[in-house]
C-alpha cells in the first residue's frame, strides 16, 4: 500500500492532531453518575434573557438571510463603539471583522498570517486550540513558558525575545491567560510591541477574558497602545463575559488593510455568523454591562472561597489569578495530570481539567473553572480535600 492510501491522503498536520485531554476526561466520565464538573471554561448560567430575546425577535422578524462577510454594519459599529468607550481609542468599524467565535477568529488570523514552515511563538500554559491552529496551518510552534517564581506567574521577556528567531512570523499571546489567570501588564505589552515593530513580527493577542478582571474594569489591552497600522490582531469573544458560549460569536480587530483580507477569509470559512445572532450581539454590547459586573462579583466570591480553601491545603501550590474564572494549581508529588483527574473523578466524582492539556510541563497541574454556585464549589472542594489525603493517581 502506498503512503497516500495508508493515510487516505490526509495531511500529516491533521493526522498528528490529537483530541483535547479535556474532552478525554469528559468522555471518561460519560457513564458515571453524579459528577460535579468544573472542567469546561464557561459561565454556569445560560445567556441573559435580554440577549436571547433580541436573537428571537430578529429571527421572528425574518432576519435569516446571508449577512455581509465582515459582519452586519450595525454590529461592527457597536463593537467599535464598545471598544472605544472601554479603551479610550479611535478604532473604526472598518477595523472590525465579526467572526463565528474567537476560535474561528484565531483560525482566520492564522490563515492570513502564518507562513508555511515558519515559527509561531506561543506563551505557555496555553489553551490547546491556539497551538493546534498554527500546526494545522503548517507552522512550527515554539512554546515559551511563563514561569512560576516565588508563588507568582511571571513572563521572562528576554526568554520570549530569544525564542523569536528570524523565521518567526507571529507571536501569539493570550492574556488574561487560560488556564493560569496570568495577566500581562501594559509595560510588558509595550516592550513586546516595540520588539515586534523592530522585527516586523505579527502579534495575535487573544483577549477573550479582557472583561473578566477582578482588579479593574478590563485587563490591559494591546488596543490601548497600538497605532492603527501596527501589525497587531486582537481577538475577542461574546462567549465568556456575556454567557454566550453556544452562540458562537466573536470578532477581530486589525489594521483596515488586513481586515479586508479577513473579510475574504470569512467567506471561505463559514461566511460569517447568522444575522439574528449578530443582532443579539448588538444588544449584548448595548445593555450587558450590569450583567458583566454581577457575574464578576459572583466569580470573585467563588475565587475567595477557592483561595481560602487552597491556603489550608499543604499539598497544592496556587497563584490567585487577577482575571479569568480559572484556578490552575499544582499538586505536590503529582506527575500525571490525566491519572490524577481520572482518580479524582472515580473516587470523589469531581471533574477537573488535566494540566497536560495546556502543555506537557503542566503534568502536576489541574484546572478548576470556578464559574459555579457556591454550594457546588464547596461540594467539589470537599471532594478534592478528601482525595488529597489519599494516594493521588501517579505515573
Ligand atoms: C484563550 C481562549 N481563547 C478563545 C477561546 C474560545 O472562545 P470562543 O467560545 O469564542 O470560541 C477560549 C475558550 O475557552 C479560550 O480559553
Amino acid at each position: 500500500m502506498n503512503t497516500f492510501n495508508a493515510h487516505l491522503g490526509i495531511r500529516k498536520e491533521i493526522r498528528e492532531l490529537t483530541f483535547s485531554p479535556i474532552r478525554e476526561i469528559v468522555r471518561f466520565a460519560e457513564n458515571q453518575d453524579e459528577v460535579v464538573p468544573f472542567w469546561f471554561g464557561e459561565p454556569d448560567v445560560s445567556t441573559p434573557d435580554f440577549i436571547s430575546r433580541a436573537g428571537k425577535e430578529a429571527l421572528d422578524n425574518g432576519d435569516t438571510f446571508y449577512a455581509p462577510n465582515a459582519g452586519i454594519p450595525k454590529l461592527r459599529k457597536a463593537i467599535a463603539d464598545y471598544m472605544n468607550d472601554l479603551y479610550q481609542t479611535e478604532i473604526t468599524f472598518e477595523q472590525i471583522t465579526v467572526s463565528v467565535s474567537a476560535m474561528n477568529a484565531i483560525m482566520i488570523a492564522a490563515q492570513a498570517l502564518v507562513q508555511q514552515d515558519s515559527k509561531i511563538v506561543v506563551l505557555l500554559p496555553s489553551w490547546p486550540n491556539i497551538p493546534a491552529v498554527q500546526k494545522i496551518m503548517g507552522a512550527r510552534v515554539e512554546g515559551v513558558p511563563i514561569q512560576m517564581k516565588d508563588g507568582k506567574w511571571k513572563l521572562d521577556l528576554d526568554q520570549l525575545f530569544d525564542a523569536c528567531g528570524s523565521d518567526t512570523s507571529v507571536i501569539v499571546i493570550n492574556s488574561p491567560n487560560n488556564p493560569s489567570g496570568w495577566t500581562m501588564s501594559t509595560e510588558e505589552q509595550r516592550e513586546v510591541l516595540d520588539f515586534a515593530r523592530k522585527k516586523g513580527v505579527w502579534i495575535v493577542s487573544d483577549e477573550v477574558y479582557a472583561r473578566l478582571s477582578f482588579k479593574h474594569n478590563h485587563a490591559p489591552s494591546f488596543c490601548e497602545i497600538i497605532d492603527s497600522d501596527d501589525r497587531v490582531v486582537v481577538v475577542n469573544s461574546f462567549s465568556k463575559s456575556w454567557a454566550m458560549t453556544g452562540w458562537r460569536l466573536g470578532w477581530l480587530t486589525a489594521p483596515v488593510e488586513v481586515s479586508k483580507e479577513f473579510e475574504k477569509l470569512t467567506e471561505y470559512n463559514v461566511a460569517g455568523p447568522p444575522p439574528f445572532i449578530q443582532q443579539a450581539g448588538v444588544v449584548a454590547l448595548r445593555d450587558g454591562e450590569a450583567f458583566i459586573q454581577e457575574s464578576n462579583e459572583r466569580y470573585l466570591k467563588a475565587l475567595s472561597v477557592f483561595s481560602d480553601w487552597a491556603s489550608s491545603e499543604d499539598r497544592i501550590e496556587f497563584d490567585r489569578p487577577e482575571a479569568t474564572f480559572y484556578a490552575f494549581f499544582s499538586v505536590n508529588d503529582g506527575t500525571d495530570s490525566m491519572s490524577m483527574a481520572k482518580d479524582l473523578l472515580i473516587k470523589h466524582n469531581v471533574g477537573l481539567a488535566p494540566g497536560c492539556a495546556f502543555g506537557q510541563q503542566y503534568d502536576s497541574y489541574l484546572r478548576l473553572c470556578f464559574a459555579a454556585s457556591l454550594p457546588k464549589l464547596e461540594r467539589g472542594l470537599e471532594g478534592i480535600s478528601s482525595w488529597l489525603q489519599g494516594p493521588i493517581g501517579k505515573k
